[in-house]
């Protein structure tokens, strides 16, 4: 089932154009990462889907709903967590979790259980009865995510939501919300400018730039399509001119004389060209001091598509 779709989705403040012309078909039953640099239209996307702010143009289905038509009925079956921060600074943290149910009409008993659940969960339970105003910034984005499981919900979204968190209770709740998926058929809608986070996590990834998507796909796909190039560094100790004139008859690498010299090879089979590097190198009795080898990452991949676009 498509979980959001969107035609022609446009946003405009002012001058600025947001968001350009997305067309989205999310499928339900993953996480469907949104990555992009800042100001790339993350936040003005997610505010779109969630029905507080309408678009110039195009058109939002979430869930099947039309939200033109019915955005309450959206709201009502949608989680979200945005950038901003949310909390009653004198509400302790269960509490605030407790509360939240409150509002989303669950009984007590259900409400009891799922705080203890998720304070365990989120690593919460050290600060449970401390105030929301004396947290760290790390931990009230927690509380913020945590009690939106509180209630019943098939489509969350999440803006940005590790900022601020440092790399244990990141991939605590990275790896809390797969579990959520795969457990529930929860679909979550995630944003981040952070590719590790989005390679880890996602089932698919748009990456967005200048309020246009510039590639939708499942990370290993991504990288198929983006990736074939692999990039070989060799430093050498010394460039003579012998060297260069063998060098210059291979195309797919090139010397660098600064900060040390290096030949650089980027190449789709970089692994022949090596071996004929290696050969020369030894022809030439020059002495390699290091080698290394960058494989493509997704954040290759991100900088190589954002970048083609600006
Ligand atoms: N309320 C607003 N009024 C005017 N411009 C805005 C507003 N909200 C966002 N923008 C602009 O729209 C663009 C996209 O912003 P945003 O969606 O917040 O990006 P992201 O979340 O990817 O960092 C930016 O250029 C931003 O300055
Ligand atoms: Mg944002």
């Amino acid at each position: 089932m498509l979980c959001i779709e969107t035609k022609n989705l446009r946003k405009k403040y002012a001058s600025t154009v947001a968001v350009d012309s997305i067309d989205l078909q999310i499928e339900s039953g993953q996480v469907f990462g949104f990555l992009g640099p800042n100001g790339a239209g993350k936040s003005t996307v997610i505010k779109l889907l969630t029905t507080l702010i309408s678009p110039s143009n195009g058109e939002i289905s979430v869930l099947g709903i039309d939200s033109s038509k019915h955005p309450l009925e959206i709201r009502k079956k949608i989680g979200v967590v945005l950038q901003q921060p949310s909390y009653e600074p004198t509400l302790s943290a269960e509490k605030s979790l407790d509360k939240y149910g409150m509002m989303w009409n669950i009984d007590k008993k259900t409400r009891k259980k799922r705080t203890e659940e998720l304070l365990s969960a989120f690593g919460l339970e050290e600060i449970r009865k401390k105030k929301m105003e004396d947290l760290s910034i790390g931990q009230r984005r927690r509380v913020q995510v945590a009690r939106e499981f509180m209630h019943n919900m098939e489509l969350l979204f999440l803006d940005e939501p590790t900022v601020g968190l440092d790399p244990t209770a990141r991939r605590k709740l990275l790896d809390f919300l797969r579990d959520q998926v795969k457990k529930s058929g929860l679909t979550i809608f995630y944003t981040t400018h952070v590719l590790s986070e989005a390679e880890y996590l996602c089932d698919n990834i748009a990456i967005i730039n200048n309020g246009k998507i510039m590639a939708v796909d499942s990370p290993s796909e991504l990288k198929n399509r983006f990736g074939h190039e692999k990039t070989i560094k060799i430093h050498i100790s010394t460039v003579s001119e012998e060297l260069k004139l063998k060098l210059s008859k291979i195309p797919e690498c090139q010397i660098k004389l600064e900060p040390e010299p290096t030949v650089v090879i980027t190449s789709t089979k970089s692994e022949i060209v090596l071996m004929n590097i290696l050969k020369i190198l030894n022809e030439t009795e020059t002495k390699i001091n290091d080698l290394s080898a960058i494989p493509t990452n997704l954040e290759e991949i991100f900088l190589k598509v954002v970048g083609d676009s600006n």
